[in-house]
């Protein structure tokens, strides 16, 4: 796997593997774990090379959010992204990817509103800047996406068609399912900051999730189903719930009632030093 640090190698690098067939791009902020490796897994199944990208993005952080202590491990990263058969290694020095004087800003309007929008203002731009800025920098064919981050996700597809981004067709960028403990946790890199006992408790936010669904299904109003939901998380040990909502899957509108179209389930609470996020087909 060769590894580069500035545009140029990036673009001669990237140059070579397309003369050989189609390129996947996996973004990450590094901290791997299964769920990145997944994406690595389902990159290689869909196209000849992979390109991973590796940039803790600091406009994504807000001010009292925790960039200083998010998790950095490029050298254990490179090994697990090298063991998968990554092709290319991206990870930018800041200047790379903000030079002195960077002055831009992608923001979406709608699907970036509420949910983690809500408690995180700016974040969704810092996102769609580093992504469109990552899709001109490597050019894939496709991309893929944790579903795990589905706001995310509904940004970043809205962005690429709102700018025509290079990617050849609506369905380059792929979202892949959430990536689980046994117990049903999603794997998160922020999950490290769990006590022995916090992360116990946490496997509460899944299963209250499906039953949340259950209910929902069974006729259940969707306002009471979710208010046993947040109670089920603050019963379990959970601080605070941000948000537990019902919305359209792709549109991200809020659903008062299930309809008959996708919908899915958000939920963001607070345990412990940790913010964990779910979202579930519902
Ligand atoms: O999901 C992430 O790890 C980041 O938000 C991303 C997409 C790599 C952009 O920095």
């Amino acid at each position: 796997m060769q590894t580069v640090n500035r545009i140029d190698p990036l673009r001669t690098a990237v140059a070579a593997l397309r003369r050989d067939g189609p390129v996947a791009l996996v973004p990450t902020m590094g901290a791997l774990h299964e769920g990145h490796l997944t994406l690595v897994r389902e990159a290689k199944a869909r196209a000849a090379h992979v390109v991973a990208s590796i940039f803790v993005n600091p406009l994504q952080f807000g001010a009292n959010e925790d960039l200083g202590a998010y998790p950095r491990r490029l050298a254990e990263d490179s090994a697990l992204l090298a063991a998968e058969g990554t092709a290319l290694l991206w990870a930018p020095d800041a200047d790379a990817m903000y030079p002195a004087g960077f002055a831009t800003n992608v923001s979406v309007n709608g699907v970036s509103e509420g949910l983690c929008g809500a408690a995180r203002p700016g974040h969704f731009d810092g996102v769609a800047t580093v992504v469109c800025k990552l899709f001109n920098q490597v050019q894939p064919d496709i991309a893929l996406f944790g579903e795990k981050d589905w706001q995310q996700l509904a940004v970043i597809r809205r962005m690429a068609r709102d700018l025509d981004l290079t990617l050849p067709h609506a369905d380059a960028i792929i979202g892949v399912p959430t990536v689980r403990e046994a117990d049903g946790l999603a794997l998160s890199s922020r999950n490290a900051y769990l006590t022995p006992a916090e992360r116990a408790a946490a496997a509460a936010l899944p299963a209250a999730m499906r039953s949340a669904i259950c209910r929902i299904g069974d006729g259940e109003p969707v306002a009471a189903a979710l208010a046993g939901l947040m109670q089920a998380l603050l019963a379990a040990g959970f601080t605070a719930v941000d948000y537990a909502e019902l919305r359209d899957a792709d549109t991200l509108a809020l659903l008062a009632e299930r309809g008959n179209g996708p919908a899915r389930l958000l939920v963001a609470a607070r345990i412990g030093k940790a913010r964990l996020i779910d979202n579930m087909a519902a």
